[in-house]
C-alpha cells in the first residue's frame, strides 16, 4: 500500500491534523487522535469515564450507548443520535458532542429522571446493561417530544439486558410517555395506586381481580399490583437539560475542515471535497471509506483487518444528501438509514398512496434492520458496498434494479442493480479506483406492488436468514402480471435474483395458480448444499417458497382491495400475509404489602430498591474493569487453542516477545504439572494446556503487555503447531457412540419396582426421548479480574467477577504455591453472573494472578465477549431417553431414564449438574416406581458448567415430555393429567424426601383461575379454526425447585457484622452481588434484627478476609444461606445491646450503640449457618437431598406463523410460592428475568458449533438473547399468599433458578400450536420438536405441502455446516 504524500494530504486547503470533540460540555482535544480508538475505548480509558460499558464491541448489546449530538446547520437544529461507541470511531466525533451516562446526572449532584425511573422501577439488577439503557432513553427524549410507546420500543431495539427480563425498564419509562404524562395532567397528582378505585390508569391486567374491583376488606387493602411508587419521581422538564456547546451551534469551522489523523497503523482522512476524496481513492485503491463503521468497524475488532487508509465521506455534501426527482429519490451513497427513514416518512404522507410502496417497502424492512443505534450511523452505501449475502436491502434494491452512480477520477457511470451487480461473495462490480456515490431509488407506479419480508432468528435487531423481495407490475387494471422481480438473501454466496422464476411467471395471472410453477421454478433456481455455510438448508430453501406464499397473499389482498375488487384470497388463508409486531406489553404484579403493623424502620418485605440501582443508573457502580488504573500496571492476551483436539507439537512466543510493549509470555513451562492442574471439585484439567488440547478455546499460553492492544497483537505472533487427533467429539450422540464419558458415572437411583410396573400389562407404556440446547450465559460483564501483588510475603488481591471469590483463592494459592492466607480475592459487583462465574472464573483470573506474582506488577484481563463465549462453557446440552408406564387413568406408575449431558473437556461441575437433573427428573409429579440414570458425556468442547437452574429445568423437561406423551396417547387433557399426578403433602420423592408444606396444587389452582385458561382455550379453538397460517396454542407447566447444594458441605455460610460508635453498620458475608439483589435483602434481614433503618447499614464488598471458606453465590441459597449467617450475628449484637436499651428504653440506637462502646462491649460479631438435617446418601437412595422447595406453576399463550416459523407470546400467568417475600419487587424481578433467560432457553437461544468444534456463535451477532420486543406482551406475575416457609430466614424462599423453567410453558405452547397446523395440514399429530423451538424449527415442525417438495439428504452423505452439541 502507497500512502499518500505530503501534497496530496494538502491539496485541501483547511487542513487539521488535531481532533476537538465535546464530552458532557467539556471541549476535549486530542493532538495526536488514532483512528483504531474507538469512541468508548476513549471515553472509558483515556478520559476515565467508566460508565458507558463494554458488553461485545459488534454494536450486538447497547452496553455502551452514549449520544452524539451535532448541528444541523441545514435544518437550522440539533440531532440528537444514540450510538455504540464500541463501534464509533473517535476519530468521526469531530465537531461533535458526546453525552455519556455521566453527563446526564450523578447520586452525588442530582439524578436525571431518566436515570431515577429505572431505578425505583426495579430495572436495573446488575446494572450492567443500565447506562446503554439510560442513554437510549436519553436521546429519545431529547430528539422527540409526546413520546409514544412506539417511540419506547424503536429506541430499546439495540439494547438487550440479561437480568430484568425488561417488564420492569418498560414500566418504568412508560411514564415519559405523552399517555401516561397526560393522565399524570389530568388527574393533577403523580398518586397511582390502585386501590383508590378510579379508573385513571386504565385497565388492569389482573381483571376481575384488580383491587379497584374490590372493597373494604383487610385482605384487600393488603394487595397491590404496584411494585414502585410513581408518585416519588421527580418530574421531567426537557428546558432543564444542558446546553448544546454553542460553539459548535454558531461556528462551522469543524465541519469545514479536511481531517488528516496519523495513528500507528492507519491515517484517517475526512476530506471536504469530491475531488479530494477521489484523488485518494486513485493514489490508494485499497482506501477504505467508511460510514457508520458498523461493517468495518468488526472486521477490524474481530477479523483484525487493517485499513492503512481510511476515507470519511461525511462532510462531502453529494454523498449525504437526498434529492426528489421525479421519478424518485437520488441518495447520497453515505446518507444514513435513518436519515433516509425520516425522509421517506416525510413523503409516504404526502405522495399518492401507490407512488410511497416502495418506500413503505423499505421502512418496513428498516424497522427490522439491526438497532437504532447501528441505524442513526450505517450508510445505505455502506450496506450495498458490503455486499453481504443477508444484507436486509439488497433483495428490496435488486428486486428494484435500481441504479447506482459511481464516481472515480476517470469519470462518471451509473450501472444497475441488476443480476450482473454482485460478482461474488462480498464484491460487486464497482472499480477499486470508484466509489459509490448516489443511488437513485424510484417512487412505485400505479400497478406496482413492492414487498418485502425478513425472517430472522430473532425479530429485532438481528442478521436475516432469509430476506425475500417481490416486486411486481401488472398490465393496468387486471391481475396479469407483466413484469416481475424476485430477489432472495441468505440462499447464495450474494443477494440473488431468481430470474428465472421471475420470467416464468410473466404473463400469469396473480391466481393461486402460479404458486405450484413458482416454487419449481424457485427449487431449481435456489439450491443449497446440504452442507451450506449458515446451516438451516432445509429451512432456507422452505422459506423461500414461503416468503413467496406470503407475498403473494399480500400483494393478492392489496390489489383486491385497490382495484379489483374481487377476493383472491380465502379469509382462511389471509393470515399469512401478516407479521408480527409489537404492542405495547401489560403486566400486573401481585404480592403481599406488610401493613401498618411494621415499624418503619423494618425493611423486610417490604419492595426497595436494589441498594446499588442509583448508582447503576448513573454510571457510578464501579465493576472489575472499571478500577481505576494502578501505577506500572499490565494487561494479559490469550493464546487460545484453534483445534479441539490435537497433540501440541510446539508453542513459539519468539514473535510476539519482540512486539513492541510485551513484557512476559506464560505456558505450561512455567509451572509444575502439579501447580498447572485445576479446577473446582475435581483437579483434572490444565491451566495451560501442555502436551495436547481437547478443546478449541482451550488457554495455551498467555501474553503480557503494557496495553490490551499490544498485548493482543502479540497473543495473535505466538506461533503454535498442532497434529489433529481423532476422534473429535461434539456432540453427545458422539460420545454415546465412542463411550466417552466420565468415570465417576453413570450414578442410578432407583425406588420401588420399575420391572413390574412395565411388565403390568393394564399400564400403557411409551418411550420417548427429547433434547434440550446448551446455553450461552451471556451475562454482560465478561470474565475480568486484577491482581495487585503486594510486594511483601507473596501477599496478593485479585479483583474479579467471580460468583466463588474463596475458591478463586484457594486456587491462586495452589498455582501460586503458597497458603491462602497470602491471597484476598474480592468483589465488589459481578455484571451478572448466572453460574457462568461460580467456577469458570477461575480461565481468566488465575493466569492474571499467576503472571502479577511472577512479574510483581499489576496484571488485569476483561475478556472479549468472543474470547469468553469461546473459552467459557454453557449451559449442558441434554438428552434425556425415557420409558414411562401410567394407569388407563392416566395416573404416572413407574419411569425409566436414562440423562445424558455434555460436559466439554472437563467434569467441572457437570457431575452435579446431572445429579440435579436426576433429582428433577419427574419435575412436580410423583412417579411412585423409579429408576433414573445419568451419565456425563466427555467431549472436545469448552467445559460446560453452571447456569441458572443446574440441571434442574433440563430434567424437568424430561417431565413434561413424558406427561404429554401420556395424555397424547390416552386422549386426555393435558393441565387435567398434570393435575392428577401433581405432588402433595406426605408424599415421597424418587429420592425418598417426604414433603411438606407442598403448595404445589394451589399454585396450580390460583394460576389456572388468574389466567382464565377455561375461556382462553375456547378463543385458542376459535381462532385456530380461522386462520390456516397462523396458529394459537396454551400450555401450563409447574415446578417444583429443590432449594439446597445437592453437596453438603457446600450449605455453610458466614457473616461478619461490625457496628461503628457512630451507629453506621457494616456488613459483611458470603455473597456475591451479581444483580439478584443479594445485599439489598441481606441489609433487610439485618434491618429488622437489628431494629434499625436500612440507610444505617452498608455492604462493601464480599471479601475472603472478612468471611472465609465461603460456598460459592450460587444454588439460589444466597439469601437462605448468608441471610441466617447475617441474622445470628445480628442477634448476638442485639443481646449485647440489650442492656443499654433497657436502660434507656426511650434512648435511640446510636445512643444504645455508644454506651456499649464506652462500656466496652464487643461491637462486631461472626454468623454462621448450616443447613440443618441436611444430607443425602446416593447409596441407599435416602436422607434429605433439600431443605424444601420453592414452587411455581405458569401459563402462556403463543402464536405462530406457520409460514415463517415466528412467533409472539400473547400472555404469561405465573403463580409462585416464594414464602414471605424478603423483597417482593427483587423477587418479581427474579422471576420475570429467569422466565425471559428461560424462554431464551427455550426457542431463542442456539449454540452454533461445526462438527469439528468451531463455536460460531460468538457474540450477540449471532447468538439471540431475548430483547425487548420478545416478552410476553402480557405478563401477570403474582407470589402465593398466606405460605410462610418455616425453614428459611424470616420465612422466605429462594427464587434465583426456580422460575426458569417456567419458560418451558412457551415451548409446550408453541407444540400445541404447530400440532394445530398439522392438524389443519393432515399430518401426524405426534411429532418430534427439540428444543429450543427456533424459527427454523417451528417452520419445519408445521409440515404442509410447501416442506412436502424438499428431499430430505441421507445425512451419511454429506458433511453439514454444524452440530446440534
Ligand atoms: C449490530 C449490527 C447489526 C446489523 N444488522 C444488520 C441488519 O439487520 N441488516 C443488514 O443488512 N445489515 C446489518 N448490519 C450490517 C451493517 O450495519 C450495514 O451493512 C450498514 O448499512 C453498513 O453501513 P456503514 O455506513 O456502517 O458501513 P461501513 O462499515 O462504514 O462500510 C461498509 C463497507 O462499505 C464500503 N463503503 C461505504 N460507503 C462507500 C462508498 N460510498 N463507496 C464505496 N464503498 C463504500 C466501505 O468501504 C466498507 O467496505 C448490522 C451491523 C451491525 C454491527
Ligand atoms: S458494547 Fe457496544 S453494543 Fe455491545
Ligand atoms: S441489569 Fe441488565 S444486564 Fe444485568
Amino acid at each position: 500500500m502507497s500512502s499518500v504524500n505530503a501534497e496530496d494530504d494538502v491539496c485541501d486547503n483547511n487542513v487539521c491534523t488535531e481532533l476537538v470533540f465535546y464530552v458532557n460540555g467539556k471541549k476535549v482535544t486530542e493532538p495526536q487522535p488514532d483512528p483504531d480508538w474507538t469512541l468508548l475505548w476513549y471515553l472509558r480509558k483515556k478520559l476515565r469515564l467508566t460508565g458507558s460499558k463494554l458488553g461485545c464491541s459488534e454494536g450486538g448489546c447497547g452496553a455502551c450507548t452514549v449520544m452524539v449530538s451535532k448541528y444541523n446547520r441545514k435544518e437550522n437544529k440539533i440531532i440528537h443520535l444514540a450510538v455504540n461507541a464500541c463501534l464509533a470511531p473517535v476519530c468521526s466525533m469531530h465537531g461533535l458532542a458526546v453525552t455519556t451516562v455521566e453527563g446526564i446526572g450523578s447520586t452525588k449532584e442530582k439524578l436525571h429522571p431518566v436515570q431515577e425511573r429505572i431505578a425505583k422501577a426495579h430495572g436495573s439488577q446488575c446494572g450492567f446493561c443500565t447506562p446503554g439503557i439510560v442513554m437510549s432513553m436519553y436521546t429519545l427524549l431529547r430528539s422527540r417530544q409526546n413520546i409514544k410507546y412506539s417511540d419506547l420500543e424503536v429506541a430499546f431495539q439495540g439494547n438487550l439486558c440479561r437480568c430484568t427480563g425488561y417488564r420492569a425498564i418498560i414500566e418504568g419509562y412508560k411514564t415519559f410517555t405523552e399517555d401516561w404524562e397526560l393522565q399524570r395532567i389530568t388527574n393533577g397528582t403523580l398518586n397511582n395506586s390502585c386501590t383508590t378505585n378510579d379508573n385513571r390508569f386504565g385497565t388492569c391486567a389482573m381483571g376481575k381481580d384488580c383491587c379497584r374491583n374490590k372493597t373494604g376488606t383487610n385482605e384487600d387493602e393488603s394487595e397491590t399490583q404496584h411494585i414502585f411508587d410513581r408518585s416519588s419521581f421527580v418530574p421531567y422538564h426537557s428546558s432543564q437539560e444542558p446546553i448544546f456547546p454553542p460553539e459548535l451551534k454558531l461556528f462551522d469551522v469543524y465541519d469545514n475542515q479536511y481531517l488528516i489523523f496519523k495513528g500507528k497503523q492507519s491515517t484517517w482522512y475526512r476530506p471536504t471535497k469530491l475531488s479530494t476524496i477521489l484523488a485518494l481513492k486513485e493514489k490508494n485503491n485499497d482506501a477504505k471509506i467508511v460510514v457508520g463503521n458498523t461493517e468495518v468497524g468488526v472486521e477490524v475488532k474481530f477479523k483484525h483487518c487493517v485499513y492503512p487508509i481510511i476515507i470519511m465521506p461525511n462532510c462531502i455534501p453529494d454523498m449525504n444528501e437526498i434529492t426528489e426527482k421525479e421519478t424518485g429519490f437520488t441518495i447520497g451513497a453515505s446518507v444514513t438509514l435513518v436519515e433516509m427513514e425520516n425522509v421517506f416518512k416525510k413523503y409516504i404522507n404526502k405522495l399518492p398512496q401507490h407512488k410511497a410502496r416502495t418506500l413503505v417497502t423499505i421502512i418496513d424492512m428498516l424497522n427490522w434492520f439491526a438497532g437504532k443505534q447501528i441505524r442513526n450511523v450505517a450508510s445505505i452505501g455502506g450496506n450495498i458496498m458490503t455486499g453481504s449475502p443477508i444484507s436486509d436491502l439488497n433483495p428490496i434494491l435488486m428486486s428494484l434494479k435500481v441504479k447506482l452512480n459511481l464516481l472515480s477520477k476517470q469519470g462518471f457511470r451509473s450501472v444497475l442493480m441488476d443480476e450482473t451487480f454482485f460478482t461474488g461473495y462480498r464484491k460487486t462490480v464497482v472499480k477499486p479506483d470508484e466509489i459509490l456515490l448516489s443511488i437513485e431509488i424510484p417512487y412505485s407506479e400505479k400497478y406496482q406492488y413492492v414487498q418485502a419480508y425478513k425472517q430472522a432468528k430473532r425479530r429485532e435487531d438481528d442478521i436475516s436468514i432469509v430476506t425475500a423481495a417481490i416486486n411486481v407490475i401488472f398490465e393496468d387494471n387486471t391481475n396479469i402480471i407483466k413484469n416481475i422481480t424476485i430477489a432472495f438473501g441468505g440462499m447464495a454466496p450474494m443477494t440473488k435474483i431468481a430470474s428465472q422464476t421471475s420470467q416464468s411467471l410473466i404473463g400469469e395471472k396473480w391466481t393461486e395458480g402460479i404458486l405450484e410453477k413458482a416454487y419449481s421454478y424457485m427449487l431449481e433456481e435456489l439450491p443449497l448444499s446440504p452442507s451450506a455455510p449458515g446451516g438451516n438448508v432445509q429451512f432456507r430453501r422452505t422459506l423461500t417458497m414461503s416468503l413467496f406464499l406470503k407475498a403473494f397473499i399480500a400483494i393478492a389482498q392489496q390489489i383486491s382491495n385497490d382495484y379489483l375488487h374481487e377476493d383472491i384470497i380465502k379469509p382462511y388463508h389471509s393470515s399469512g400475509a401478516d407479521q408480527f409486531h409489537g404492542n405495547m406489553p401489560k403486566s400486573s404484579q401481585y404480592f403481599d404489602l406488610v401493613g401498618d403493623k411494621q415499624v418503619k424502620s423494618d425493611a423486610v418485605g417490604r419492595p426497595i430498591q436494589h441498594m446499588s440501582a442509583f448508582k447503576q443508573a448513573t454510571g457510578e457502580a464501579i465493576y472489575c474493569d472499571d478500577m481505576p488504573v494502578a501505577e506500572n500496571e499490565l494487561y494479559l492476551a490469550f493464546v487460545l487453542s484453534k483445534k479441539a483436539h490435537a497433540k501440541l507439537i510446539s508453542i513459539d512466543p519468539s514473535k510476539a516477545l519482540k512486539e513492541p510493549g510485551v513484557v512476559a509470555f506464560f505456558s505450561a513451562k512455567d509451572i509444575t504439572s502439579h501447580q498447572n492442574t485445576i479446577g473446582p471439585i475435581f483437579h483434572d484439567e490444565e491451566l495451560f494446556a501442555s502436551e495436547k488440547v481437547i478443546s478449541q478455546g482451550q488457554t495455551i499460553g498467555v501474553v503480557v503487555a503494557q496495553d490490551q492492544a499490544s498485548a493482543q497483537a502479540a497473543a495473535r505472533k505466538v506461533n503454535v503447531e498442532y497434529e489433529e487427533i481423532q476422534p473429535i467429539i461434539v456432540t453427545i450422540e458422539d460420545a454415546i457412540k465412542h463411550n466417552s464419558f466420565y468415570p465417576q458415572y453413570p450414578k442410578k437411583m432407583i425406588k420401588g419396582d420399575v420391572e413390574a410396573i412395565f411388565q403390568d400389562k393394564s399400564n400403557i407404556i411409551i418411550e420417548g426421548q427429547c433434547r434440550m440446547g446448551g446455553q450461552e450465559h451471556f451475562y454482560f460483564e465478561t470474565n475480568a479480574a486484577f491482581a495487585n501483588p503486594k510486594k511483601e510475603d507473596d501477599e496478593l488481591e485479585i479483583f474479579c467477577s467471580s460468583q466463588h471469590p474463596s475458591e478463586i483463592a484457594k486456587l491462586a494459592a495452589h498455582v501460586l504455591n503458597i497458603p491462602i492466607n497470602r491471597i484476598v480475592a474480592r468483589v465488589k459487583r459481578l455484571g451478572g453472573g448466572f453460574g457462568g462465574k461460580e467456577s469458570r472464573g477461575m480461565l481468566v483470573a488465575l493466569p492474571v494472578v499467576l503472571a502479577a506474582h511472577r512479574l510483581n506488577r499489576p496484571v488485569r484481563c476483561m475478556l472479549d465477549r468472543d474470547e469468553d463465549m469461546q473459552m467459557t462453557g454453557t449451559r449442558h446440552p441434554f438428552l434425556i431417553k425415557y420409558k414411562v408406564a401410567a394407569t388407563k387413568e392416566g395416573k404416572l406408575m413407574g419411569a425409566k431414564v436414562h440423562i445424558y449431558n455434555n460436559a466439554g473437556y472437563s467434569i467441572d461441575l457437570s457431575g452435579a449438574v446431572v445429579e440435579r437433573a436426576m433429582f428433577h427428573f419427574s419435575n412436580a409429579y410423583y412417579i411412585p416406581n423409579v429408576e433414573v440414570v445419568g451419565h456425563v458425556c466427555r467431549t472436545n468442547l469448552p467445559s460446560n458448567t453452571a447456569f441458572r437452574g443446574f440441571g434442574g429445568p433440563q430434567g424437568m423437561f424430561g417431565a413434561e415430555n413424558m406427561i404429554r406423551d401420556v395424555a397424547c396417547r390416552l386422549g386426555k387433557n393435558v393441565e387435567e393429567l398434570s393435575r392428577l399426578n401433581l405432588y402433595q403433602d406426605n408424599l415421597s420423592t424418587h429420592f425418598g424426601q417426604t414433603l411438606t408444606h407442598c403448595t404445589l396444587q394451589r399454585c396450580w389452582d390460583e394460576c389456572i383461575e388468574k389466567s382464565d385458561l377455561a375461556t382462553r382455550k375456547t378463543n385458542i379453538e376459535q381462532f385456530n379454526k380461522q386462520h390456516r397460517w397462523r396458529k394459537r396454542g396454551v400450555s401450563l407447566v409447574p415446578t417444583m425447585f429443590g432449594i439446597a447444594f445437592t453437596e453438603k458441605l457446600l450449605n455453610q455460610a458466614g457473616a461478619l457484622v461490625l457496628i461503628y460508635v457512630d451507629g453506621s453498620v457494616l456488613l459483611s458475608h458470603g455473597g456475591t452481588e451479581m444483580g439478584q439483589g443479594l445485599h439489598t435483602k441481606m441489609i433487610q434481614v439485618a434491618s429488622r434484627t437489628l431494629g434499625i433503618d436500612v440507610s444505617k447499614i452498608y455492604i462493601s464488598e464480599t471479601a475472603t478476609d472478612k468471611v472465609p471458606n465461603t460456598s460459592a453465590t450460587a444454588a439460589s441459597s444466597g439469601s437462605d444461606l448468608n441471610g441466617m449467617a447475617v441474622l445470628q450475628a445480628c442477634e448476638t449484637l442485639v443481646e449485647r445491646l440489650q442492656p443499654y436499651k433497657e436502660k434507656n428504653p426511650n434512648g435511640k440506637w446510636e445512643q444504645w450503640v455508644s454506651a456499649a462502646y464506652v462500656d466496652r462491649v464487643s461491637l462486631f460479631a461472626t454468623g454462621f449457618h448450616a443447613t440443618p438435617d441436611l444430607g443425602y446418601n446416593w447409596k441407599t437412595n435416602s436422607g434429605r437431598a433439600f431443605n424444601y422447595y420453592t414452587y411455581g406453576v405458569a401459563c402462556s399463550e403463543v402464536e405462530i406463523d406457520c409460514l415463517s416459523g415466528d412467533h409472539q407470546v400473547r400472555r404469561t400467568d405465573i403463580v409462585m410460592d416464594l414464602g414471605t417475600s424478603l423483597n417482593p419487587a427483587i423477587d418479581i424481578g427474579q422471576i420475570e428475568g429467569a422466565f425471559i433467560q428461560g424462554y431464551g432457553l427455550f426457542t431463542l437461544e442456539e449454540l452454533i458449533y461445526s462438527p469439528t468444534g468451531t463455536l460460531y456463535s460468538r457474540g450477540p451477532g449471532a447468538y439471540k438473547i431475548p430483547g425487548f420486543g420478545d416478552i410476553p406482551q402480557e405478563f401477570n406475575v403474582s407470589l402465593l399468599k398466606g405460605a410462610p416457609n418455616p425453614r428459611a430466614v424470616y420465612s422466605s424462599k429462594a427464587v434465583g433458578e426456580p422460575p426458569l423453567f417456567l419458560a418451558s410453558t412457551v415451548y409446550f405452547a408453541i407444540k400445541e400450536a404447530i400440532r394445530a397446523a398439522r392438524a389443519d395440514a393432515g399430518m401426524p399429530l405426534d411429532f418430534y420438536l427439540e428444543s429450543p423451538a427456533t424459527s427454523a424449527r417451528i417452520r419445519m415442525a408445521c409440515e404442509d405441502n410447501i416442506t412436502k417438495k424438499l428431499n430430505i439428504p441421507d445425512p451419511d452423505s454429506f458433511v453439514p455446516w454444524n452440530v446440534v452439541p
